[in-house]
Parts: C-alpha cells; structure tokens; sequence
C-alpha cells in the first residue's frame, strides 16, 4: 500500500473520518472538498444518531464520486495507539474494494501524530494476503490501495516520516509473514536459503552466507545435523549481516531464529490433528528475516547479524532416534528424549555460534513449546533473560509496539533439572510436563557462553528468548492480521534495535 500525507484538500473514492465518542456534529473540516450537496449530506449524517462516535460504529455516506466513512473510536480520553492500531486495521478489512482505491483518512482535530500513524499502521498493515497459490478472481480487477493521510497542516512532517518509516517496517513484516504462510514443500531448509541470498542481490549494505549440509559437518553442527538428517531437504544455518563494514570490533545484536520448515514431531511423531500447521516451525527464522528487511527499509545504519537455524524434522531411516547422544558445535553432548524437541537441538549451536560473532546481546526467537501456549495463551509471547536490563528493554518494545513479551522465569531448579541426564551434558526434555516452557529456555540457556567480564572475571553474554508459539499464528484476537503467519516481534525488534 502506498501511503503519503497530506492537507485536508483531496477527497478520493473512500474517505474515512474517524471520530469520537460523543459526536453532535461533523468535526471541523471534514466537508472540505466536497460539493454543495454531498457536504450538506456529510454533515447531517455526522448530526444524526446514525453515528456517536463509539468504539466499532461505522456510517457509510454514500456521495456522487466519494464515499464518506465515519469510523468511531470510542472516547478521546481512551485512545491508545493499540485502539487506534486496531481501528484502522478494522477499517481497511471492511472495506469494498468496489468503492475504488483510491483512500483518504481525515484526522479531524484530538489526534496526535503518534495515533494518526498508529491508525494509518493498522490499515497498512493490514493490507495483506497470501494468495499465490490460489487462481485469481478475473473480476477482482483492484490496482491495491492507495493511501492519503490528511491531517493539520503542522502535524505533516513529523507525520509523513512516521507514516513513511511504518510502511518500510511493514514491508518486513510482510516478508515474514510470507515464508511463514509458504507450505513446507515449497520452502524447505535451502530454499528458505535461497531467498535469503535472492533478497541480498544488489544490496550494497547486506551480506548472506549460507552454511550448507556439507559445511555444518566441517564445522561439527550437530544439533542442526541431528535434527535435519532424516530429511531429503538437508539443512543448513545462514548469516544474515547488515552494514558488516561499520562499527568493526564493536559490540552489536545478533539475532537467531528456530527454522523448523516443518516439524512432525521425527520418531516421537505428533498426532495428526493440526499437524498442517507446523509449517510455521519456522516462524522465529522467518522473524529474523523479516528484521534485516525492516531494518535494511529504514535505512538503519548499525551493523546486526543474524542466524537462522534451518531443517525440517522428519522420521525416517536417517533420523536421529530418542536415546541418541549427540554432539554439538559447543562440544557439549545432548541426550535426545523426543525427537519432538528440535527446536532447541537446532538452536543450541545458533546460539553457541552467535557468541563467537562477540555480540552486544542475544535475541533468540522459537515456536519452542506447547507450554508456552498452556502458560501464555496466544496474547503475549513467553520471555526469559539472564540480563534484567535487556528484558526489560524487550519488555518496553514489545508494549509500544503492542507485541507483547511477559516475563517468564529462568530458575537454577530448571537448569539443574535439563543438566540431569545420566548419558550426556543436557538432556533436550524435562523429566516430567511442568514447567515446559521454562525448562526449554533452562536448555537454551546452557548454550549462551561467558565472556571475560569488566573485573577480570566471567560474564554470560546477554540474552533473551522469545517464544513465540502462540502469538506466530491464527491469532483471532490480532486484528491486524487476518489468519496465519503474524510476523510478530518483526516491529518488536525494529524498535529495540533503532531505538538503543
Ligand atoms: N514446534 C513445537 C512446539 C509448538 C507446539 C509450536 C504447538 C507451536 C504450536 C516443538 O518443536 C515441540 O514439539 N515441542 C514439544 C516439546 C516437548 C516434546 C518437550 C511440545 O511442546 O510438546
Ligand atoms: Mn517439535
Ligand atoms: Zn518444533
């Protein structure tokens, strides 16, 4: 969608005046534009008690040439960006796309810029299908929306670029929500690569390199290998990097992603029911480079790297067995107790590796568990940290971009719990179903390496780990999607990042 800013002057196909709670009659320019008749009409509408200004009302006012939509928001005192978020994305899910495409919205008076980008982000977002496997509707004849903000004539410059930087983010939000939504015979661990490679041609500022099944034996990623083998899709891990010339010998985030291009669960098989969905096993990968496209949209000029783990979980007669002891790139060793619990084998050497990149922190993104979902429900995504600052940074970004990331505990009882295996290092599941979302990243957390610290002794590097099971997919409550892959924490992310 292309969006752009404006004073109130053009009226277009659709306009959409969104209003508050208490209306008596139509704010101060909203008729601008619009001939004798219409705006007579316009006004006794906004007069009327078809429309009061309530949070979900809606009046259509149809005139010769544009139609004019009176959206409510509720009381001017309750207006959060989430409720002007969600109202615009509301808006652009209902409307006809018989009635044009061509949208203006007319922030009236009682905006702030940061709500009139919030609405606009909505509909922005919003402005999503996934339908490239589907044959198109002939009659469907729609060139996509196009986008006109009209607001005071002081808001615009602040206002064009938030809404400008909020369109360069979505464009990475889209991407993730892409390769979530592709199924799993068409993105596969190496083409999952190859996109990757395909979007850094011609970038002057990114570099992707991509470990294929042959070079994680070289270097001894075994988690990866493990999980990958019983597949004809090999796996492989790739390097995203953004500005790598700049900030040498610096401290900057690395971002990793669980790749799961899909997950049957290998030798310890799932049920079934809901099976189809594991396609989105990928989603923390998917996440990551949906970031490095936000952040490369932006212009951010920071150096990030990032590492997705990428296999598809199979059982076969190459796939690795419960009871097996693996290796891993930190040279610890895991014993398997299901083959169900790939994310975490794959992530161990993501995680292991991204220490060696010496990072300022660690981000890991996982659909990791079940039990997060059980914990969390699908509102908000589980976060540990072994670092107070960076989870509450996490923390913030995730609530100003309404992506929720709760606090969740990493207690030495687990750690000791995931350390108890009588035949390895780590075992890859707990001993009983408590608690599994906590002994999962009590797992992780055995792959985050020290480093020689201020005084002289040892420091672990900072990390976090979102898992993001529940809030990756088929979110009812997220308005600004409709179903399947969300993209979350692309805009989390976004903001932790460019906002240090
Ligand atoms: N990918 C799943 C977790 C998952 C479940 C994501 C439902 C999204 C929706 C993960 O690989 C998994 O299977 N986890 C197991 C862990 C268990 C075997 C310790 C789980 O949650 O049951
Ligand atoms: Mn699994
Ligand atoms: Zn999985």
């Amino acid at each position: 969608m292309k969006a752009s800013c404006a004073n109130f002057d053009r009226t277009g196909d659709i306009m959409i005046i969104p209003v508050f709670k208490g209306l008596d009659k139509a704010p101060n320019n909203t008729t601008v534009g619009l001939g004798r008749g219409p705006s007579i009409a316009v006004k006794a509408a906004a007069a009327s008690d078809a429309i009061s200004g309530k949070a979900g009302e809606s009046l259509n006012v149809w005139t010769k040439g544009c139609t004019v939509i009176f959206i409510g928001v509720g009381k001017k005192e309750n207006l959060t960006h989430k409720v002007a978020r969600d109202t615009g994305a509301k808006c652009l899910a209902g409307l006809s796309k018989d009635l044009g495409n061509d949208i203006i919205i007319r922030f009236t008076s009682g905006w702030s810029t940061e709500n009139m980008t919030a609405f606009a982000e909505g509909m922005i977002l919003r402005d999503y299908e996934f339908d490239k496997y589907q044959k198109k509707d002939e009659e469907k004849n729609h060139d996509g929306w196009i986008l006109e903000c009209q607001a005071h004539e002081r808001h615009l410059k602040v206002l064009s670029e938030s809404i400008e930087e909020a369109s360069f983010v979505t464009t990475g939000v889209h991407l993730s929500r892409d390769l979530a939504n592709e199924p799993a015979n068409r993105l596969y661990p190496e083409e999952f690569g190859r996109r990757a490679l395909e979007w850094a041609e011609g970038k002057d500022n990114v570099e992707v390199e991509v470990w294929d099944y042959a070079r994680l034996q070289k270097e001894g990623m075994h988690g990866v290998i493990a999980v990958g083998k019983g597949s004809i899709r090999k796996p492989c891990m790739i390097f995203f990097r953004l500005n790598p010339n700049v900030q040498i010998g610096e401290q900057v985030p690395c971002i990793v992603g669980k790749g799961i291009t899909f997950d049957t669960g290998g030798i310890s098989i799932k049920p079934s029911q809901g099976m189809w969905d594991m396609k989105y096993d990928m989603h923390g990968s998917a996440t990551v480079f949906g970031l490095f496209q936000a952040l490369w949209a932006t212009g951010y000029k920071g150096r990030v790297n990032g590492i997705t783990c990428m296999a598809e979980n199979m059982p076969s007669a190459e796939a690795y067995r419960p009871g097996d002891v693996i290796d891993t790139y930190s040279g610890k060793t895991i014993e398997i107790f299901s083959t169900d619990a790939e994310g975490r084998n794959v992530l161990s050497d993501g995680l292991w590796k991204a220490a060696e990149l010496d990072p300022s922190y660690i981000v890991d993104l996982a659909t990791l568990t079940g039990a997060c979902v059980v914990a969390l429900g699908q509102e908000a995504s589980g976060l540990w940290s072994n670092d107070d600052k960076l989870r509450e940074r996490i923390h913030q970004a995730g609530n100003s971009v309404d992506e929720l990331a709760w606090p969740m505990p990493l207690l030495p009882a687990f750690e000791k719990e995931m350390t108890s295996s009588k035949f390895a290092d780590v075992r890859n599941g707990g001993k009983g179903r408590y608690g599994g979302a906590n002994t999962a990243a009590a797992f992780l957390k055995q792959f985050i390496q020290e480093r020689e610290g201020e005084n002289g002794g040892k420091t672990a590097i900072p990390w976090a780990h979102l898992d993001i099971a529940g809030t990756a997919w088929n979110v009812d409550t997220n308005v600004c999607v409709a179903h399947g892959g969300t993209g979350v924490h692309v805009r989390t992310l976004h903001r932790l990042i460019t906002q240090a």
